[in-house]
């Protein structure tokens, strides 16, 4: 605009004036415009930074406050830690310590365990030797009772009555039963001294040949018996022999009365262990004495209705026992009786 005004010069130099005097007035007004604006953009622009101080102010006092809390929560929570820290120090002192207790008094008892049980093996085996020894020494006397008893029979007989002669007999007749006894003691004896020979051992031939001896020893009998094939176990032959003689020969006793004696040797395996079985349907047992039956001389039938020493099932027990496994019976009286075995480690069915 103004040099529009300044291009279309007047040409009377009052009216320049005049002219020059109404645009400067207009400068004037633009420019004190432009102060007053001015001024109030500062005025705006003042404020606006004093809010925009008081506000960074007031952040920082909340950042302050943020920051020394935070540090009363870090120096707490390592406090708590630094306390838990220590607990579980002692605890895990303590453990170490109840630990080291519990090793110790295990050792201990092992070493007292290991003690008894070498005590306990010894007065076995002094026992063992005791009782082979006396057992042994008692055949020399009693077979010179035998030997005087029949001298006095051959000798002097004629000068007995007929009850003395009765008396001697019954001499002899005890003698016999005697010298079974001593001899089924040697026998029961010799399971646990003798040294222990492990094999794979056929237990169905074997029990087949213990049938042919009880047929040849009785052929009077008629016992129908099934032996499952295959049986098989790692053990002393020896000792196997006697258990299945005594086993198989007591399933062959006690049928003696039935009309038809049946007796079977099988095995079942269950998660890996084979428990043999013989069992038949003869005379049975009562259950409450199951407990002993596999003690030496205990007998649960009469010796009139079946002889009998007592000492068969305590023999397979300690055969048993030698392989490291166990045998246990069920009998129902007038019903049968199932006797079964197992075998420790190294057995196949
Ligand atoms: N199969 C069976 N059925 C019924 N009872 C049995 C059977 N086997 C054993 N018993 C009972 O257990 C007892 C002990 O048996 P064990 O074999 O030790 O002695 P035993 O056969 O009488 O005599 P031994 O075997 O010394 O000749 C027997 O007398 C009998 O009472
Ligand atoms: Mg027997």
């Amino acid at each position: 605009m103004g040099a529009e005004a300044l291009t279309a010069t007047p040409a009377d130099p009052r009216e320049r004036i005049a002219g020059l005097e109404a645009e400067l007035a207009v400068t004037n007004s633009e420019v004190l415009s432009l102060v007053l604006d001015m001024d109030e953009r500062v005025e705006e622009r003042t404020a606006e930074l004093g809010a925009a101080q008081e506000e960074l102010q007031r952040t920082n006092s909340e950042l302050l406050q943020l920051t020394l809390e935070l540090e009363n929560r870090v120096a707490a929570r390592t406090a708590e830690l630094a306390a838990a820290n220590a607990a579980l120090r002692d605890e895990v002192t303590r453990r170490r310590e109840a630990e080291e207790e519990v090793r110790s008094l295990n050792a201990d008892l092992e070493r007292r365990v290991e003690e008894r049980t070498a005590e306990l093996a010894a007065v076995n085996k002094e026992l063992e030797s005791f009782a082979y020894s006396v057992s042994h020494d008692l055949r020399a006397p009693l077979r010179g009772i035998d030997g005087w008893s029949q001298a006095l029979l051959e000798d002097c007989g004629h000068l007995l009555d007929d009850q003395g002669n009765g008396y001697l007999a019954t001499v002899r007749s005890e003698v016999r039963r005697m010298s079974q006894l001593i001899d089924a003691l040697l026998r029961l004896s010799r399971v646990t001294r003798t040294e222990i020979r492990l094999e794979q051992v056929d237990l169905s031939e074997l029990a087949r040949a213990v049938e042919c001896e009880l047929r040849v020893a009785h052929p009077d009998r008629s016992v129908e018996v099934a032996i499952a094939l295959g049986l098989t176990a790692v053990g002393d032959v020896v000792l196997l022999r006697a258990l299945a003689r005594n086993l198989l020969g007591n399933a062959w006793k006690f049928t003696g009365q039935c009309q038809q004696a049946r007796i079977e040797f099988g095995a079942t395996l269950d998660a890996g262990t084979t428990t043999y079985f013989v069992r038949d349907n003869g005379v049975g047992f009562d259950m409450a004495h199951a407990s002993r039956l596999f003690a030496p001389f205990q007998r649960l039938h009469r010796a009139e209705e079946f002889p009998g020493t007592g000492i068969g099932l305590a023999t397979v027990q300690r055969s048993v026992a030698r392989h490291g496994g166990r045998i246990w019976a069920e009998g129902v009286p007038e019903a049968g009786a199932t006797f079964y075995f197992v075998l420790g480690g190294g057995n196949g069915g």
